[in-house]
């Protein structure tokens, strides 16, 4: 059988000061975050970016998403996704704004096969039903929801996970 040695590639969007990306190389992934600002990155963090071991891209997460090969991520994160949402938690009807199914469309794109997409976020910026309603239009599925602790910068926040399988 067919065994697949490399390690999974996970795509961080709206990455901030990268320590998420610290997270999914411990998970056993090849992290690359992209921002559309230069944080100040912990040592941790620069460390990585110096070893090669994670990457970080400065560039706004849509427009990175439409220049990436179709497949190349097992894992695409979003964690306290901020002006993110707004292209994964607008949908009030049944239908999906445009920017928002394009911006869905080249997510799905992106995955591998098997990939996944995982939104970790708090109720105070957006609703995870919303979230889920504007998924399910683009055809994700949704395979669980679980209620997470976020450390986001030293600070604990109540917040849920919501992990999709990509659309076929
Ligand atoms: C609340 S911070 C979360 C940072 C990080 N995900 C974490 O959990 O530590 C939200 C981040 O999203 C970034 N962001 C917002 N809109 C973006 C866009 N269109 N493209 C890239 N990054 C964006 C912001 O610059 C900011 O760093």
């Amino acid at each position: 059988m067919h065994e697949d040695k490399r390690r999974k590639k996970a795509l961080d969007l709206g990455t901030g000061n990268g320590s998420y990306l610290l997270e999914l190389l411990n998970l056993g992934y090849q992290p690359t975050g992209v921002d559309k600002i230069e944080w100040l990155y912990p040592p941790e963090v620069r460390k990585a970016i110096n070893d090669g071991r994670i990457e970080i891209v400065i560039q706004d997460a849509f427009e990175f998403l439409k220049t990436q090969p179709d497949g190349l991520y097992d894992l695409v994160t979003m964690r306290m996704p901020d002006a993110l949402l707004y292209y994964i938690s607008v949908s009030t009807e049944n239908r999906l704004p445009q920017k928002s199914a394009e911006f869905l469309s080249h997510l799905n794109r992106v995955l591998s096969s098997y990939g996944g997409f995982v939104v970790i976020s708090h109720e105070r910026d957006s609703s995870p039903d919303d979230i889920i309603r504007t998924l399910s239009l683009a055809g994700f599925q949704l395979e669980k929801r679980n209620y997470e602790k976020i450390n986001f910068v030293g600070r604990i926040y109540d917040g849920y996970r919501l992990t999709f399988r990509r659309a076929y």
